[in-house]
């Protein structure tokens, strides 16, 4: 194990040090600029992730920048990148972060809205230079397959440390996220120009992709929605119905939806307008 462990580590270094994609927020240890980079790449490709990384830095260079902001503003800006949540959490943390900085509530940072596992270790890692290693998708398939591992957490408890001896953290994430965006896919893996090829196990599990179908779904109708209310015109329910050709019966789902995550009201009115906070 020892000797797959230690050729990994130096191919892997050596694949890095030529092929890194490069980011303004890569060489970075500022919290801020993590939390935001790592919230926008979810369910988002790299690159889209880091236009709109662009757009929010310059508009929300820190945490109060945010937290002064309105819910529709953050909303606004995040226009087009879908699953909305994220935005609402993000806005939510920032309100958080105003008050307490990132020093003061590391290590734990998954009290913040919408922070779980993966981001607290990515923040930890990126941020503070600690030896975790930021478990995405990416990392969880490249060493499944090199080291024909069925339970990672197991391996991961055992392996960790000497993973990451003499390896910046910074630099092993995110050499495996790159890895495994180019190289190592999901499907059609390119073996053939893969640095670690030698000694992987090719353990290729077929990962249960179910890409859910937008067209037609909740998520689709609640983003719909949240466009009409960013328009600025007065939405109501029968506008809904008509906008979207829904019955009643789906304009309540796609409101109460929307209602449960906090991001809109109801006015006496019967007028619907995003949350104010
Ligand atoms: N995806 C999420 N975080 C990333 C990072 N730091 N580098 C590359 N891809 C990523």
């Amino acid at each position: 194990m020892t000797t797959n462990i230690n050729f990994f580590k130096k191919e892997l270094k050596k694949w890095y040090k030529k092929n890194q994609r490069s980011f303004e927020w890569r060489n970075s240890n500022n919290p801020w600029k993590i939390l935001l980079i790592e919230t926008l790449s979810q369910q988002t490709q790299i690159d889209r992730a880091d236009e709109f990384y662009k757009k929010f830095i310059h508009k929300y260079p820190t945490p109060q920048h945010m937290a002064r902001a309105n819910k529709k503003e953050v909303l606004k800006l995040w226009s087009g990148l879908g699953y909305n949540n994220r935005a609402i959490r993000l806005h939510a943390s920032s309100k958080v972060l105003a008050k307490y900085n990132f020093d003061e509530i590391y290590p734990d940072f998954t009290i913040l809205p919408g922070v779980g596992p993966y981001t607290n270790s990515a923040l930890l890692s990126f941020a503070y230079e600690k030896k975790v290693i930021a478990v995405d998708t990416n990392i969880k398939r490249i060493i499944k397959r090199f080291f024909k591992i069925d339970d990672l957490d197991t391996f991961l408890s055992k392996n960790t440390d000497m993973l990451l001896k003499n390896f910046k953290s910074r630099d092993f994430n995110q050499a495996l996220m790159d890895l495994g965006a180019t190289v190592c896919t999901s499907s059609n893996p390119k073996c053939k120009i893969c640095p670690l090829e030698l000694l992987c196990n090719k353990f290729i599990v077929k990962e249960n992709k179910k890409s859910k179908r937008f067209e037609g779904s909740m998520r689709q109708k609640r983003g719909h929605v949240l466009k009409m209310l960013l328009t600025g015109k007065n939405v109501t329910k029968q506008s809904i119905n008509k906008e979207l050709e829904v019955t009643n019966k789906i304009t309540d789902q796609i409101l109460d939806s929307l209602m449960r995550d906090d991001l809109i009201t109801i006015s006496k009115n019967k007028v619907i307008v995003i949350s104010d906070n």
